[in-house]
């Protein structure tokens, strides 16, 4: 496993529904550590990139490699135990559950107990679940939202939701986080604090973050990759990419990214 190479590598990735092709020879690399933005237009391919990653579609040509092996196949359900985690683009999280439920879900690589365990509640079994809870705990006060732990998720702001989902990804410790569109929705205030908490996990965690605020993403992420219908357009630092003639041409009649009014 070499320690030096990227922790994601994207090669060649050509992903296609009906006909419509959506990602069309998407390369990239996310090096270890780093905070890599994807961004692009609405409709661009970014939502596909992910789940491509995780194995909610199937690519039609492409490899992806992890940490230094090829991720033949990822399935959603096995992207945990690989040290993938990702969230949704909005919430993804069970309205009716509490909190902690929530962030349980995230774990389920981790709980070794097992359906026979968990029938004949072993005393192992139900150690082992209340060490899975205190790590939920664990996570919900590194995101200071701990005090909401046994709340129902559907009685809370959407920014304590949208921590919630961070949370439940993080549960599982991943060595690399996927997020979708995090910030959406949020406050300047609750973004300012995203941004905090995500270079707060760069030492443990390497993140691919798609976002359309670019504020957001100029100042946070070492590396943008840009797609615009499905091929990467541009890429490089922030400043290399909002200087980039492809980029403001992809966003003509947006806000150019990083521009005045964005
Ligand atoms: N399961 C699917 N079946 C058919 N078409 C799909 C499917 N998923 C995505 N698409 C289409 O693929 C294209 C890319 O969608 P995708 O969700 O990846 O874009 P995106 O860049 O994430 O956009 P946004 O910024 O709006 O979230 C769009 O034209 C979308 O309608
Ligand atoms: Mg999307």
């Amino acid at each position: 496993m070499p320690p030096d190479g990227p922790l994601l590598r994207v090669e060649g990735l050509c992903v296609s529904f009906g006909g419509l092709q959506v990602l069309n020879d998407v390369s990239l690399d996310v090096p270890r550590g780093g905070v890599v933005g994807v961004i692009g237009p609405n409709g661009a391919g970014k939502t596909t990139l992910f789940n491509a990653v995780c194995g909610f579609v199937r690519p039609e040509s492409g490899s992806l490699s992890f940490n230094g092996a090829p991720l033949r196949r990822p399935h959603p359900h096995r992207l945990t135990r690989h040290g993938i985690a990702r969230t949704l683009q909005g919430l993804g999280l069970f309205s009716r559950l509490t909190v902690l439920e929530n962030v349980l879900a995230g774990t389920t690589h981790r709980s070794r107990t097992g359906v026979v365990g968990a029938l004949l509640a072993s005393p192992w079994a139900q150690r082992h679940e209340r060490r899975l809870a205190e790590q939920a705990r664990e996570v919900l006060a590194a995101l200071e939202i701990e005090d909401e732990a046994d709340r129902v998720c559907a009685s809370l702001p959407y920014g304590t939701r949208k921590r919630v989902a961070l949370a439940r990804a993080l549960v599982s410790r991943p060595r690399l986080l996927l997020l979708d569109e995090p910030a959406a929705g949020l406050s300047e205030t609750e973004t300012a604090e995203l941004a905090g908490i995500v270079r707060g996990l760069r030492e443990n965690t390497t993140v691919m973050l798609v976002e359309h605020h670019m504020d957001f993403v100029m100042n946070l992420c070492d590396e943008l990759v840009v797609l615009d219908f499905g091929e990467v357009i541009a890429r490089g630092t922030p400043a290399q990419v909002r200087a980039d003639p492809a980029v403001q041409r992809a966003y003509l009649g947006e806000a150019v990214p990083g521009g005045a009014d964005a």
